[in-house]
């Protein structure tokens, strides 16, 4: 057992946190919808007992159907053909804005919240209405139907939920790629969803910087026969950035010609809204495939049961609408609801790290969303900035994307709720589209370091990795996989149902697997662990080793590399590349300029490959990997050396080059 198991069983011993009284003072109907732990439980039992009955009975309740379904579920985890609300028919735009527009036109819908504070403007459930419509008419006027996908490579602007809800309406399928992805991940994304229209803009600003998207664009969608219009949104203006005739149109002028309203196209609950491409252990990122009805029915339930939304509430996710968690808590779960989102541009420490708290004071923002990672960076460099603001219009803070550590957990209890407000430790993935582990604000008592229980219809398990039994009863640990479907789930992987069934349902037959180590405490409380297979979690950031390593290894100078992820202070996990050159380079050992040099040019290389966000944090240049005698890289081996750990390197008789043990501890130290 390592040392993080022993503290991690230590933290199981933390006292649970009862809901403070100021939260139900604070709300608005002085009460959370789910009263205590009697009717969690209730709920509970009849969501995983009768998932049909309780979830065709919410299906009914929270969202808008053109046509009703006429059976809520079908089929199974160990064949993957999964269904739910079969036969219904739905539009998730009509059900995130129409419906609220006609109710409350004047109900602010989103709340911009730009790079340069001066820029910030509110859009109403009417004017977004419009402002889609528009974009709409213009993707239906280039040909876009039900079923076409679309890219979407923009800025966290509002034109990203535009363009996303534009999409929807027109019963077509989005695929929005982070702005910061390189255009060779923007390429490989575009291509392999087949899409035939990009949304993008001119130019992003983010932290005061400038950044050229459009060129991104234009890089990487050089050569890509698909793609026959390019819409572009003028984010700067700024007239030097290049327009290809016959592709490119810019997005006021192409909207100005089009109708304020156009119907929507209803579509069958079990087709795609949309696909997010996210990384997995090997192999290229899969497109993660998200059904109309059972995704939409995720995310409105989630955030309204687990975050306690009520339609008066201002919501702030602080992530981006690149990744899951701004495509479920930024756009469907609170708008699906009728609830104001708040849309932010730009970073945490722009102008100034009370960034995030003049936002909260300025909107009376009651709900603050956001990855561990920000919060460590604030807790290290701009904690003097909180007092200096009113923040006491929060109610639930919710964590997001990594395991928030005990101390963390509760600097963010004290320093940001002061003790007044529900902590939502939210554990989830791409895949599972919303909340599958997490408090329900108000409901039970919370655990520092834990994400307590499982939502509604999140049948949660723990299973001995060795021999894939299910481990029954409470304080046990292995990985955690989910026994029955759930509405949300991820239905497939565009163009490759074989490697979803690989990746998710093959693991454990019969389960869902999620890829996590976990332990189920005493109480019967989750504790997430990190995961099991070589994804690796940086700021947040779901990030393949294997992926960078592909990435490094296109360097002409690299024989052979490793990528490991360790823990870090800021960054939750950081990237360590192990390199080997080859022979040549190695028979003319380089001066320390050059290798230096070859070590920046190696991290522009991962940059300009995936990201920047995927940069390694070290480089370590050694003359051969540790390997087994078949010829397997020994990572295990890495990650102890990395992590200062090399006492507890374990068994190495099966490592056939045990000489290298030592150079690789010496060229670690070097590097440290
Ligand atoms: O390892 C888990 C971690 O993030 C992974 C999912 O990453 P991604 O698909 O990018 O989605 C991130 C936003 C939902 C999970 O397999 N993870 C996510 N939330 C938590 C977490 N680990 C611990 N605690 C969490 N609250």
């Amino acid at each position: 057992m390592t040392m993080d198991h022993l503290i991690v069983h230590e933290a199981h011993n933390v006292a649970m946190r009862d809901t403070p009284q100021h939260f139900y003072d604070k709300q608005p109907s002085r009460g959370s919808y789910i009263k205590n732990k009697d009717q969690y439980t209730e709920w509970y039992n009849q969501s995983i007992n009768n998932p049909e009955q309780f979830f065709g009975n919410m299906a009914r309740e929270y969202l808008h159907w053109d046509k009703d379904f006429t059976k809520t579920l079908t089929g199974s985890l160990e064949k993957g053909d999964v269904a739910w609300f079969l036969n219904g028919e739905l539009n998730a735009c009509y059900n995130c804005v129409d419906r609220h527009a006609f109710a409350n036109p004047d109900k602010i819908a989103l709340i911009y919240e730009a790079d340069d504070e001066k820029d910030n403007y509110k859009i109403t459930f009417n004017e977004l209405l419009t402002r889609i419509c528009k974009v709409a008419g213009v993707l239906q006027k280039w040909g876009v139907k039900k079923g076409d996908t679309v890219g979407i490579y923009l800025p966290m602007t509002p034109e990203a939920i535009i363009a996303m809800l534009a999409v929807a309406r027109l019963g077509a399928i989005h695929s929005v790629i982070f702005a910061g992805f390189s255009a060779g991940s923007l390429k490989d994304r575009i291509v392999d969803a087949g899409c035939k229209v990009v949304i993008t803009c001119d130019e992003g600003k983010r932290g005061g910087k400038t950044v050229n998207i459009k060129r991104i664009v234009d890089e990487g969608l050089n050569g890509v026969q698909s793609v026959s219009h390019i819409l572009v949104f003028q984010r700067t203006g700024n007239p030097q950035v290049p327009m290809t005739a016959g592709r490119d149109y810019y997005w006021d002028a192409e909207c100005a010609k089009q109708r304020s309203y156009i119907p929507c196209v209803p579509i069958n609950a079990e087709d795609p809204l949309f696909l997010l491409y996210t990384s997995g252990s090997t192999g290229s990122p899969k497109g993660v495939v998200h059904t109309a009805g059972g995704y939409l029915l995720g995310a409105a339930l989630t955030t309204r049961f687990v975050f306690d939304l009520h339609p008066e509430d201002v919501f702030f996710t602080a992530g981006d609408v690149g990744w899951i968690t701004g495509h479920t808590y930024a756009l469907y779960g609170p708008l699906s609801l009728g609830t104001s989102s708040i849309i932010f541009e730009s970073t945490p420490a722009y102008p100034d790290y009370g960034r995030y708290w003049r936002i909260i004071e300025r909107y009376q923002a009651t709900h603050f969303y956001v990855a561990p990672t920000a919060m460590r960076l604030i807790k290290k460099v701009g904690e003097a900035e909180i007092s200096k603001y009113n923040i006491s219009s929060l109610r639930v803070l919710g964590s997001v994307g990594e395991p928030i550590a005990p101390d963390l957990w509760e600097w963010y209890n004290e320093k940001i709720g002061n003790e007044n407000c529900v902590i939502c430790d939210t554990m989830w993935q791409t895949e599972s589209g919303s909340h599958l582990i997490a408090p329900l604000a108000g409901a039970f008592p919370t655990k520092p370091g834990s994400a307590t229980l499982p939502f509604f219809g999140i049948n949660a398990a723990i299973i001995d990795p060795v021999n894939g039994q299910e481990l029954t009863g409470n304080d046990v640990e292995g990985v955690l996989a989910i026994k029955s479907p759930w509405p949300s789930m991820a239905r497939s992987v565009w163009n490759d149902h074989q490697r979803y069934m690989e990746t998710y349902l093959k693991p454990y037959p019969g389960f869902y697997f999620t890829g996590d180590n976990a332990g189920r405490d005493h109480d019967g409380y989750y504790w997430i662990r990190g995961r099991a297979d070589d994804v690796v979690n940086v700021s947040g950031h779901r990030l393949s080793t294997s992926e960078i390593e592909v990435a490094l290894s296109e360097h002409p100078a690299v024989s052979e590399c490793a990528a490991v992820g360790i823990a870090d202070d800021l960054t939750g996990q950081a990237i360590i590349a192990f390199l080997a050159l080859k022979n040549e380079e190695m028979e003319h050992p380089a001066n320390p300029e050059d290798l230096q040099l070859l070590r920046r040019e190696l991290i522009m290389k991962v940059r300009g490959s995936i990201g920047p966000f995927a940069s390694p944090k070290s480089v370590i240049i050694v003359e051969d990997l540790p390997r087994t005698r078949s010829g397997k890289i020994m990572r295990r081996v890495l990650r102890k050396i990395s992590s200062n750990e090399a006492e507890e390197l374990g068994d190495l008789s099966t490592l056939a080059n045990p000489e290298i043990v030592p150079k690789l501890l010496s060229a670690v130290d070097a590097q440290f």
